[in-house]
């Protein structure tokens, strides 16, 4: 009989800090497929694979997270998770409050939370509470909140949150057989490249900065190297780059708009002792990275997960990809979520026509 997924506290749970006993909430996160993207093969000359986080259950890789982050609240006494979110953070929090039993609060920056990520927390019924400020002020706000108030903060710098967000590469090892040369990934609130960075790390035999315990210098190594990180910001909000917070994040690619990322010391980290690097992709670059993925490989996504290929192409034109080199882009979160974006400037006035199949003929142009 064919496997069926348990979700990823249980596909992983001996590099995980859970007990079977423990009580578990999922939704069937995770698993989600490696798409060899031959059209990248040919404008990088790398051998470029696409990790599909859109296939989570809410749409993006906070699923991953959010198992283990709402599976460790129920081994407390709260009742409310809150968190701060660009839109995912916030969509999969409330789905798995619901699978949870417990009230989910949200924090989110006013008018900048795509409509498919809002319409998420409505639909799971969520408190929502909208700021006139960007995720940065949101998160400030939410980790001061739960400081004084019975919630569990559910955002990143939670450290089950990485926990879950590693499990990703160690499906990728699983399905290539050991790591990937490269491994290129957008860049926001910084947290998982962070947990990437753990998963392979912990799956090749040593611990990071962000590891939770040493369980990892315990079990036989999976893989025989660690990749390359390669993380990309978008133009206006690339604090990573600058080397400094950015005051005022602007970006199409909503998700990524962050100024100040939580993560900023495990994710340069992930830079430094991958030897990798961390860049920044123009607006232009990103809806044309989205629209590339979308036409030549068959996978929609939305603009925050295009900056991871926009920088891969950005690198290919700048000589950076080494001929034949293994790559996975990580593409975050699923295109659906965001179609406004996706179709500005689209000409969408199709003119309805008769019923007729000699009308649909010409229509056509065949
Ligand atoms: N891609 C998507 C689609 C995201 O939603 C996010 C972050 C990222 C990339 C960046 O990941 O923060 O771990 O560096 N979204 C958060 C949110 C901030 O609130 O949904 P990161």
């Amino acid at each position: 009989m064919a496997h069926q997924w348990q979700g990823v506290i249980r596909e992983y749970i001996d590099r995980l800090p859970f007990a079977e006993s423990d009580p578990i909430v999922t939704l069937g996160e995770g698993g989600t497929p490696l798409v060899h993207a031959t059209a990248l093969d040919a404008r990088t000359g790398g051998e470029v694979y696409v990790k599909v986080e859109g296939m989570n259950p809410t749409g993006s890789f906070k699923d991953r997270g959010m198992t283990t982050a709402i599976s460790h609240v129920l081994r407390s006494d709260a009742k409310i998770v809150a968190c701060a979110s660009t839109g995912n953070t916030s969509a999969s929090a409330a789905a798995y409050a619901v699978a949870a039993g417990l009230k989910c609060a949200v924090i989110l920056p006013a008018g900048k939370i795509a409509a498919g990520k809002l319409a998420q927390a409505i639909v799971h019924g969520a408190n929502l509470v909208a700021v006139d400020g960007n995720f940065d002020d949101c998160l400030r706000i939410v980790r001061e909140l739960t400081e004084r108030f019975p919630v569990a903060l559910v955002n990143s710098v939670n450290p089950y949150r990485l926990q879950g967000q590693k499990t990703a590469a160690f499906e990728v090892v699983d399905a290539l057989g050991d790591a990937p040369d490269i491994h290129v990934l957008p860049v926001g609130n910084a947290g998982n490249i962070s947990a990437y960075w753990m998963g392979y790390s912990e799956y090749a035999g040593h611990t990071t900065l962000a590891s939770v315990d040493d369980s990892a210098l315990h079990i036989e190594p999976v893989a025989t190297k660690v990749p390359q990180m390669w993380g990309v910001q978008a133009w206006g909000a690339a604090p990573l780059v600058l080397g400094h917070p950015v005051e005022k994040p602007e970006t199409v690619a909503t998700a990524i708009r962050i100024g100040n990322p939580a993560s900023w010391k495990y994710a340069e980290d992930a830079r430094d002792q991958s030897h990798g690097w961390i860049d920044r992709v123009t607006d232009e670059q990103i809806l044309e990275a989205q629209a590339i993925l979308a036409a030549e490989v068959g996978v929609f996504i939305e603009p925050g997960s295009a900056a991871s290929i926009a920088g891969l192409i950005k690198a290919a034109e700048e000589g950076k990809v080494p001929a034949g080199a293994k790559i996975v882009c990580t593409v975050t979160g699923n295109g659906l979520k965001d179609t406004a974006t996706a179709l500005a400037g689209r000409n969408l006035e199709i003119n309805p026509i008769e019923p007729t199949l000699q009308a649909t003929v010409e229509a056509l142009a065949l």
